[in-house]
């Protein structure tokens, strides 16, 4: 039967140290009749480990491809399966299930559960509580492309939409009847970064335009080797990510990373200095705040050879020439947040950045502390402001002290 259960003490200890949109949130995963459940069962744990409390309802069809236990093992909640089943208290705990939840996601979800949820019908305990609920609505559509393309699931996914439903996907790529053609269902960590978006979309960043910078430049010598730094790129993409999820428009020009691109945020790459310019310049006239996290070349060669360098000599001088600072020389009424990865003198180094880029926010980290070393998932970092007041920060994970200088940047872009 289904029990409503608090969260377990081995839960309650894990989302203290849950960082992200998920930490604590109540999450209703519908799951539909696909193959594509059994990648349900990831999304489930990776929810789960996110912090979210997850409450599972299963379709009748969901349940031949994959069993309850299996969720259930996952999420340590009851799952819900079958509304007419006399031995279950769902039928009246549908109601407070669906107020409690903070999201509703159904992934995957089959065409004829979209026809259902297009239609409003509420002829099983997913829909009926889809019906119930007030809270934001995420679908994942999973199916073959042909009952994809037809025209009644267009007319369906687009009712959805224009409600205001989040539809995640479907993605492209090799499909159950072996064909290829657009029906995947996406990805976890993409299916993640919509959930977090659906959350927060109402945020107290929305409506608010943020052009975030991410990742260590490029700075070719020759048609082989780059002049780079080892920047990850991670700060970068947090930031964009938990503006995203307080419900910002995010354009994020990124260097290349090995990070996955982010779900629901404007990702434009670029490789040098002067491309991160050129981008960056062409968002900020629409940009409420700039946020430079990237670590941008200050010298490139001064010439590009257009052909291999050989081996000769036993010395190789390249020549390097200044690149345009990019925060310094950016033009356009918007809020300033520069970055000082420093590795001496934080504080005053920092200081002089504010004054001699006209930043209204610097975020400075001494690269040397343990805890905030390039490619670390934390940072330890100072925030200074305009007044020059210092805010020295605890270790936080990356995306927590995203969410600490977007408070002063929300602050600082006002009513
Ligand atoms: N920055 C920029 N364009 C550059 C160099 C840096 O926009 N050509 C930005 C960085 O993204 C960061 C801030 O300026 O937000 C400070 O970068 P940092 O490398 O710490 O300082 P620099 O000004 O380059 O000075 P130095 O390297 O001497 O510390």
């Amino acid at each position: 039967p289904y029990i409503w259960q608090e969260p377990t003490a081995s839960q309650s200890v894990g989302l203290n140290l849950m960082a992200g949109a998920l930490a604590n949130k109540h999450v209703v995963l519908g799951v539909t009749g696909s193959i594509a459940c059994y990648k349900a069962l990831d999304l489930a744990s990776k929810l789960v480990q996110g912090g979210a409390l997850v409450d599972t309802i299963m379709s009748y069809g969901a349940t031949q491809f994959v069993t309850p236990l299996a969720f259930r093992s996952i999420t340590h909640r009851a799952v819900v399966t079958d509304s007419f089943d006399t031995n279950s208290e769902y039928s009246v705990e549908h109601v407070a299930l669906a107020q409690r939840a903070d999201v509703i996601v159904v992934a995957p979800a089959t065409v004829h559960c979209i026809a259902k949820m297009a239609l409003g019908l509420a002829d099983d305990p997913l829909t009926t509580t889809i019906v119930a609920a007030k809270c934001p609505l995420v679908v994942a559509p999973a199916m073959d492309g042909n009952m994809y393309d037809h025209p009644a699931t267009q007319f369906n996914i687009a009712t959805l939409t224009n409600r205001g439903v989040v539809i995640a996907g479907p993605g492209i790529g090799r499909l159950a009847s072996g064909l290829s053609g657009v029906g995947r269902l996406l990805e976890t960590p993409e299916l993640m970064g919509y959930i977090s978006y659906a959350i927060g979309k109402n945020g107290d960043l929305s409506g608010r335009t943020l052009v975030v910078s991410a990742g260590g430049t490029m700075e070719p010598i020759d048609p082989v080797r780059v002049i780079t730094n080892h920047s990850s790129g991670k700060m970068g993409y947090a930031l964009a990510e938990a503006a995203r999820d307080r419900g910002a428009d995010v354009v994020l020009v990124t260097a290349p990373t090995n990070l996955p691109n982010s779900a629901l945020v404007k990702v434009v790459q670029i490789q040098t200095a002067e491309e991160m310019g050129v981008a960056i310049q062409s968002h900020l006239d629409k940009a409420d705040a700039l946020v430079m996290a990237a670590a941008v070349a200050d010298y490139k060669p001064s010439v590009l050879s257009d052909q291999k360098i050989k081996k000769s000599e036993d010395d190789l001088n390249i020549s390097l020439a200044k690149t345009t600072d990019i925060l310094k020389t950016a033009t356009g009424n918007f809020v300033r947040v520069g970055f000082a990865a420093e590795s001496q003198n934080l504080v005053e180094n920092a200081k002089a950045k504010i004054t001699n880029k006209k930043l209204d926010l610097i975020v400075a980290n001494d690269i040397t502390a343990e805890g905030s070393r390039f490619g670390s998932d934390t940072n330890k970092v100072t925030l200074i402001g305009r007044d020059m007041r210092v805010d020295e920060l605890p270790l936080l994970t990356k995306y927590d002290v995203s969410n600490r200088i977007l408070d002063r940047v929300r602050d600082l872009i006002g009513d």
